[in-house]
């Protein structure tokens, strides 16, 4: 037999591409590709790449330029971009840095094979098309090898808003979802595998309709699959938070009470200029109206500052919506002009200003959150756990509200929920004592 050959993928960006990560991975499985961990073991190298932010892309060159000498030591070694950096500059990047092989975008995956025998005959492989066929059920079939208690499952994928500031409607193309049907199976695959926790993963996941029902509709089927616990799903648009989904967080006791709902700004005149389609108020309503179905959840976020005609007054807009709303979890980035979206052709903010207003938010959304983990000791949560912590006899894990907590006990298997009391709250996590036996 020969020996295998080896793959590294190297994942950035969201949580998408972690799933995608996978999926390649499994594709190429088929062509006798295994995983390893060390880049210079490799024979074929893939980036998983992001676009979002002019860093995260910048990244990608700086990271291929650390492979060069393994180019140079293996000529046999394929190197490949994959992603929405794959996705937004196609050609472009072989142009900049001929020693990549093969240039894939996410929506074409599942030519994985013919791309990288195409790159093993020493053409140059590119697929940047936005094709007819749905990728999943050209992508191998998961197999059936057990793994860790949680899992991403992307339901949905693309995106309509545009936002003006965004690429992901660029990259990632229209909005289509997965059938539900195909949602479940995956998923009873999963939890054959051991999968206790399913993410349900869309840049728009409230958006799906690949169910009669909506999202809402496929939580409820998820919900009957017994040996499945736990069902989260992220990211969501304010504007699609509909009914039913918002009376599933008070029916579904599996849904876990955490919601990740971006708004970017508090300034009416900002979210406007964003293209975001709802103000600042009609954002609070939502919440109001979730905590109403479930008055534990934790409320998380993303905020952009500095974006083209932001002023100090808009800025103070986003400070005391943040102040309103009360985040237990925060994502803040300073706006990065990105070409081919509308906001790209406006004035930019002074750098030295994003920084402080970036300064300034992230200061208050850090107590936010650190006074949301505080609050968690004394009081009892259920631990989804994970692996074993740093310490011997430790195992660590999440709470309902994402928290990772640690405890001391013997026989704790990854994949077991048990009660936990909270004791302590450190820098990124809690200790807590087990509750009950099992
Ligand atoms: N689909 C999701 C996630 C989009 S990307 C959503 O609609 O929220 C994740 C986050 O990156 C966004 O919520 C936004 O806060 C940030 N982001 C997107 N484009 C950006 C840009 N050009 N500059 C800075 N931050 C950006
Ligand atoms: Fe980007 Fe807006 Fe779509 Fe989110 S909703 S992916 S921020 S365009
Ligand atoms: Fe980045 Fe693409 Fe995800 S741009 S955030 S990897 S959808």
């Amino acid at each position: 037999m020969s020996t295998p050959k080896k793959l590294f993928i190297k994942t950035y960006g969201c949580q998408m591409n972690v799933y995608d990560s996978e999926r390649m991975g499994e594709a190429l499985a088929g062509e006798g590709y295994v995983a390893t961990d060390r880049a210079e073991h490799a024979d074929l190298i893939l980036l998983n790449t992001c676009h979002i932010r002019e860093k995260a892309a910048e990244k990608v060159y700086s990271e291929l330029g650390r492979f060069r000498p393994l180019k140079e030591a293996n000529p046999n070694l394929k190197i490949g971009v994959a992603g929405c950096v794959a996705q937004a500059e196609g050609a472009e990047i072989i142009a900049r840095q001929p020693m990549v092989d093969l240039v894939v975008g996410p929506q074409s995956y599942h030519r994985l094979p013919e791309l990288e025998a195409k790159a093993q005959r020493g053409e140059k492989a590119l697929d940047t098309d936005f094709p007819e066929e749905d990728k999943f059920e050209h992508l191998a079939k998961r197999p059936k090898a057990g793994r860790g208690p949680t899992a991403f499952l992307t339901v949905q994928e693309g995106c309509d808003k545009f936002c003006a500031f965004c690429v992901v409607p660029y990259t990632r193309g229209a909005e289509v979802s997965r059938p539900a049907d195909r949602v479940v199976s995956e998923a009873r695959d999963l939890v054959e595998r051991g999968v206790r926790e399913i993410t349900l993963l869309g840049q728009n996941v409230n958006a799906y309709h690949g169910h009669d029902g909506g999202l809402a509709g496929l939580i409820h089927a998820l919900a009957d699959i017994d040996e499945l616990k736990r069902i989260r799903f992220t990211t969501s648009h304010p504007n699609d938070m509909d009914d039913a989904l918002i009376a599933a967080h008070g029916e579904v006791d599996k849904l876990m009470p955490y919601l990740h709902l971006p708004v970017q700004s508090g300034s009416d005149r900002i979210l406007k200029a964003m293209n975001r389609k709802h103000t600042a108020e009609e954002y609070l309503r939502v919440l109001e109206r979730i905590r109403a179905a479930r008055p534990d959840i934790l409320i998380s976020g993303d905020f952009i500052v500095g974006f083209p005609g932001e002023t100090d007054a808009d800025f103070e807009d986003t400070m005391s919506l943040v102040g309103e709303v009360g985040y237990g979890q925060a994502y803040s980035f300073k706006y990065s002009s990105r070409p081919g979206t509308p906001a790209a052709e406006r004035d930019e903010v002074a750098e030295d200003v994003k920084d402080a207003r970036l300064q300034c938010l992230q200061a208050l959304l850090g107590q936010q959150q650190r006074a949301t983990q505080d609050a968690m000791v004394g009081r009892d949560v259920r631990v989804l756990f994970e692996k074993p912590g740093r310490l011997d006899g430790q195992m660590g894990g999440k709470s309902e509200y994402l928290h990772a907590v640690h405890v001391m006990g013997e026989g704790i298997q990854p994949g077991d929920l048990r009660d936990v009391r909270i004791t302590e709250t450190s820098s990124n996590s809690l200790a807590g004592e087990l509750l009950s036996a099992g």
